[in-house]
């Protein structure tokens, strides 16, 4: 597998922290010395779907490849704007790409990470050539504006990346999965509410999360997966060029490129300007770099993902 087009698409609405300081008990202070965010955008004339739909053409375009090439499409989001039909499945019809079989898989922040894993096992069958792997948010729909907790991290937008099994430059690659402590980062669907069963509450809820737990949990397993994806490639850190992580929190960052024993240079982040984005923050950020030309061919780049399941991956490609 190989990445031969990358795209993005962030919504208009720009939130800084001193608009959310209007909202709740907060301050921009705060907010960037604890995670390194300035603001975010937020979307309201978007939808999941526009986001994703127009991320995907720009890395259609990037690649040269028509909609009506794509074999796949693996939508990776907690967001969709439909339970069904699903996100993968509404940005075919948008594109056209009538041969693609297209479906959704959802692994929060880690999302991007399984979807590339889940594309890259597909194209190693023999059957699919080419696949378009998204990862895309709103977030804002699922956020309590009224949880300076939760609110002041998250953001909308979308990326993609368009593959092909003609070449391959994946390296090394690891996911990997901790359902008993899933609970730290929580959200919880609407309940079964129907003649045979009454809901304790049909009230939709929103994201709930135990900050300092997922904290400690993403600065212990991202080295760990990163070490795991390096040792699969047989190369060490000090070769990796560039490394393209979830954009949580700055300090998760900076703990991780400490405890890999790797300078921050090496660390692109875009954190500061669209907070947390879940599935879509690794393609968008991916995007930014390879449109500024920061990353050259023949690079080493490291992508990792982690966050509600709760979930991990990591991934080593030769660029
Ligand atoms: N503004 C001002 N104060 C805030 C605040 C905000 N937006 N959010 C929380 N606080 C307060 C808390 O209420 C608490 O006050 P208290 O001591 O009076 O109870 C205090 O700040 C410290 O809270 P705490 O949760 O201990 O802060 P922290 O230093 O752990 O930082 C996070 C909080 C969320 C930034 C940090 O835990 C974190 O980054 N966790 C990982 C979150 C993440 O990235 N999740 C997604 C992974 S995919």
């Amino acid at each position: 597998m190989k990445i031969i087009g990358t795209g993005s698409s962030l919504p208009k609405k720009i939130v800084t922290n001193e608009a959310l300081s209007e909202l709740v008990d907060t301050s921009d202070e705060w907010i960037r010395t604890r995670t390194g965010i300035r603001e975010r955008h937020i979307a309201t004339e978007e939808t999941t779907t526009s986001l994703a739909a127009e991320a995907a053409e720009n890395a259609l375009k990037s690649a040269g490849v028509a909609p009506e090439e794509l074999d796949l499409i693996v939508a990776a989001t907690v967001t969709s704007d439909r339970i069904i039909p699903m996100l993968s499945c509404e940005v075919q019809a948008r594109l056209g790409a009538k041969k693609a079989v297209a479906f959704d898989i959802g692994a929060a922040c880690s999302g991007f990470l399984f979807a590339l894993g889940t594309a890259n096992a597909y194209l190693n069958t023999g059957k699919y050539q080419k696949a378009l792997v998204l990862g895309a948010e709103t977030l804002s729909k699922i956020i309590d504006w009224t949880d300076r907790s939760t609110c002041v991290l998250f953001g909308d937008g979308a990326g993609a990346v368009v593959v092909t099994s003609e070449e391959d430059s994946l390296l090394g690659m690891v996911q990997g999965s901790d359902g008993a402590s899933g609970m730290a980062l929580n959200c919880v669907n609407r309940m079964t509410d129907n003649p045979f069963h009454k809901a304790e509450s049909t009230t939709f809820s929103y994201v709930h999360m135990d900050g300092p737990a997922v904290y400690k949990f993403a600065v212990r397993t991202v080295p760990k997966a990163i070490q795991e994806a390096l040792a699969e490639a047989g190369i060490v850190a000090d070769e990796v060029d560039h490394y393209i992580l979830h954009q949580a929190n700055l300090r998760i960052l900076e703990a991780v490129s400490a405890r890999l024993k790797q300078p921050m240079e090496k660390f692109f982040t875009n954190l500061e300007r669209c907070g947390n984005i879940s599935a879509a923050s690794v393609p968008i950020l991916l995007d930014e770099v390879v449109r500024a030309g920061k990353i050259q061919k023949g690079d080493i780049v490291v992508l990792a993902g982690f966050g509600a399941g709760l979930t991990w991956g990591a991934c080593v490609l030769r660029w």
